[in-house]
């Protein structure tokens, strides 16, 4: 099937892409690396690390893969990992997967998560692989699925996180500590108290002023509640001594995972991958499939993740116009507006419902086995919602909550019915260059 091209989401070069990696700022330029499979549209076959760059957000450089899964410690992917600055040289850290021929339920055996580093001098190409850690070095208690190292620095030494699954089926954060980058040991784990799943992947520590947290992707929730019903969840818990305490989802649509945010940059700027790893998609088209979000950027307020767009993204907007009741707009539109009361809202056939408290997303005309998802005891006083031909990013009021999803139809414009809603502000969506 033939699709037309993602306006301002970035998109794999060819093949398969899922998870943001290594995001960091270096020698003047933002690095966005992401999983990339060009080999196979489903990401089955050959995760190498993607590689785009900007100084803007606005203008990108599609460079050459930057890590291949070509050494004995990571031939079955160059998975998930993050970035990091010593001495003006640029470190990636990454798990190398391995899968071993036999009789393995992959778990428990048959496979290895070795953490691998690579370095650059220019940020562009990268040599000295080695692989530093391996699953003998984890604690014991861990089973074969330890990965997604995220780095940072405290009072002076380098820090690592790395999302594990335990022997009992519960899961932890580790984290390990080093003087040099090479040499890492052990230092302490983090257990969530409540919301357990069996295991934690990508984790990333963000602090404010009174609190650390940890975002992360748990597995394997028990879904009681309505918020919880995706395949995987994507949130962030609150570090409590060694507890992680208080998870609170960090997204309300479909489609949002392995958010990172970026090494050494001025602003706090978060991405995620718009899918989710086991889960069902249509667009799988000719020459490539999955994408990232648009950069947000975070803040904190009354303990909440607040999630923006950030300016860059803004300044994509063109041609202002106002409407009321129905319309028809381009698929690469952002459309915002004030709630005053109960409304309904119709995308083609995307339908959001905010009634009596509750927010409900419905795309179960849009393919793909999707039905609805909420955010319940809301009062909705504003959204802004950016679509992206077949991407949708929903910020509700001013970013206190989103709700991102990818959605699928067959019109080349949006036609827009509300009711409820007494002005609408919308504008056109520039797309970004790639180089
Ligand atoms: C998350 C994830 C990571 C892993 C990577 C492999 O989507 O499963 O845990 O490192 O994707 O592509």
């Amino acid at each position: 099937m033939a699709a037309k091209k993602l306006n301002y989401h970035l998109m794999p070069r060819k093949g398969w892409l899922n998870d943001p990696n290594g995001l960091v700022f270096f020698h003047g330029r933002y690095h966005i690396f992401y999983q990339a499979d060009e080999d196979d549209l489903q990401g089955r076959m050959n995760k190498a690390w993607g590689h785009y760059s900007t100084t803007d957000f606005v203008t990108y450089t599609r460079h050459e893969l930057a890590i291949l899964p070509d050494s004995e410690y990571d031939m079955n992917g160059a998975y998930s990992g993050s970035a990091i600055i010593k001495e003006d040289t640029l470190y990636l850290f990454y798990t190398g997967n391995v899968r071993y021929a036999g009789n393995h339920d992959y778990i428990h055996s048959g496979r290895e998560q070795n953490l691998i580093c690579v370095e650059s001098k220019d940020g562009f190409n990268f040599k000295n692989k080695r692989c530093l850690l391996s699953n003998k070095d984890y604690p014991r208690d861990c089973t074969k699925h330890v990965r997604d190292p995220k780095l940072f620095i405290s009072e002076g030494n380098y820090h690592l996180l790395l999302g594990a699954r335990l022997h009992d089926d519960t899961s932890c954060v580790l984290e390990y500590i080093s003087k040099d980058l090479n040499s890492w040991k052990y230092f302490q784990r983090y257990t969530p108290k409540k919301d357990v799943g069996y295991m934690i992947e990508c984790p990333d520590l963000l602090k404010n002023e009174s609190n650390s947290f940890i975002m992360c992707c748990p597995q394997g929730f028990v879904k009681e509640q309505e918020i919880f019903k995706n395949v995987y969840d994507c949130g962030y818990y609150k570090i409590k001594g060694k507890d992680l305490v208080e998870y609170q989802a960090l997204d309300y649509g479909f489609d949002f995972y392995a958010p990172q945010t970026f090494y050494n940059s001025k602003r706090l700027i978060m991405m995620a991958w718009i899918g989710m790893p086991d889960n069902e998609y249509l667009d799988i088209y000719d020459d490539w499939n999955q994408t990232l979000s648009m950069p947000r950027q975070i803040e904190f307020k009354e303990g909440r993740m607040i999630q923006k767009p950030i300016d860059e993204i803004l300044s994509l907007r063109k041609e202002k116009k106002k409407y009321c009741r129905s319309f028809a707009i381009s698929k690469s539109s952002n459309i915002e507006f004030e709630a005053d009361n109960e409304f309904v809202l119709s995308l083609n056939d995307i339908k959001m419902v905010y009634k009596k408290n509750e927010l409900c997303l419905d795309l179960s005309k849009c393919n793909c086995n999707r039905n609805k998802r909420y955010i319940q005891n809301i009062k909705v006083n504003k959204m802004s919602i950016f679509i992206d031909e077949t991407v949708l990013e929903i910020f509700i009021n001013d970013g206190r909550y989103t709700m991102t999803s990818r959605f699928y139809d067959s019109n080349n414009q949006l036609n827009i019915k509300t009711e409820g809603i007494k002005e609408m502000i919308t504008y056109e969506m520039k797309g970004v260059k790639i180089l």
